[in-house]
């Protein structure tokens, strides 16, 4: 099994939705996958998948994920929510987590992705220590904004330290194409590549600003399974990119 973190120097930049993006295009492809919200800041992949928090079974020692087709999904909004913020503080959250994750009944999986709190403080640094030397690869979102990236560095950084391997780049929203004219409009500029260069990484998604996935199919997960084209052919590629540089470096 391959462990996938997802994650980002800043939040708002569609980590959850790469993170259910990637699991759900992976599993679409016949692949047993596991999606775990360990983002405790706003756990919210279940609302992107459309799972009521309530539809999650316990026997009071295991949790067991809910399957969406070829796909397992646990959230810890779950535990979240039964605990009091002091249980919350601490080493006793990262324990209290991975006991939430070991009690969790996977099974067999390929791949498991982790949607993780962005940023590089405290509570990221207590969850990745839960996951150290389990994670394989590490996907990093981000737009293209200047002051996105400064922080984006900073995540960097901090996962090479810490020695995992970094996939590359998940731009986001990274142009939004006019319906009228048809022409690309870089919202957010072009900054990526420049940080890509700096940090010596590559840009492995361009995914633009899709305005289908709130207004038409009210979620990414939504989006995904029905949705052909172009644009959602880019996530296609982005997986196999993905899929092709961790056959290349593991
Ligand atoms: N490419 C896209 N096109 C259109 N809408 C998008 C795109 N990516 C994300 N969004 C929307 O932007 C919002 C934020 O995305 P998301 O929740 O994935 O970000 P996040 O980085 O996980 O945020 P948080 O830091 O709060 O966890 C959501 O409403 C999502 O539907
Ligand atoms: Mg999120
Ligand atoms: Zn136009």
């Amino acid at each position: 099994m391959k462990t996938i973190m997802v994650t980002s120097g800043k939040g708002g930049v569609g980590k959850s939705t790469t993170a259910v993006s990637l699991a759900t295009e992976l599993s679409l492809n016949g692949n047993k996958v596991g999606l775990l919200d360990v983002d405790i800041h706003g756990p919210n992949d279940h609302i992107i998948l459309g799972i009521e928090k309530s539809e999650i079974m316990t026997d009071g020692k295991h949790f067991q994920p809910i399957e969406v087709g070829n796909l397992k999904f646990m959230t810890i909004a779950f535990a979240i929510e039964q605990d009091t913020p002091v249980i919350w503080r601490g080493p006793l959250k990262a324990k209290l987590i991975d006991q939430f994750v070991k009690d969790t009944l996977w099974g067999d999986l390929d791949y498991m992705i982790i949607d993780f709190p962005p940023g590089s403080g405290d509570e990221p640094l207590e969850v990745l220590k839960i996951y150290e030397n389990k994670i394989d690869a590490a996907i990093i979102v981000t737009t293209s904004q200047k002051v996105a990236l400064g922080d984006v560095e900073k995540i960097i950084n901090f996962l090479k330290k810490s020695k995992i391997p970094i996939v590359g780049l998940w731009e986001n929203m990274s142009y939004y194409t006019c319906p009228h004219c048809g022409a690309r409009h870089y919202l957010f500029g072009k900054n990526t590549d420049e940080l890509a260069k700096k940090t010596n990484l590559e840009v492995i998604a361009r995914i633009p600003l899709i305005p289908e996935i709130g207004e038409k199919f009210g979620s990414a997960f939504l989006y995904l399974t029905r949705s052909e084209g172009d644009v959602r052919r880019k996530f296609q590629d982005a997986v196999n990119t993905i899929l092709e540089k961790l056959e290349l470096s593991f």
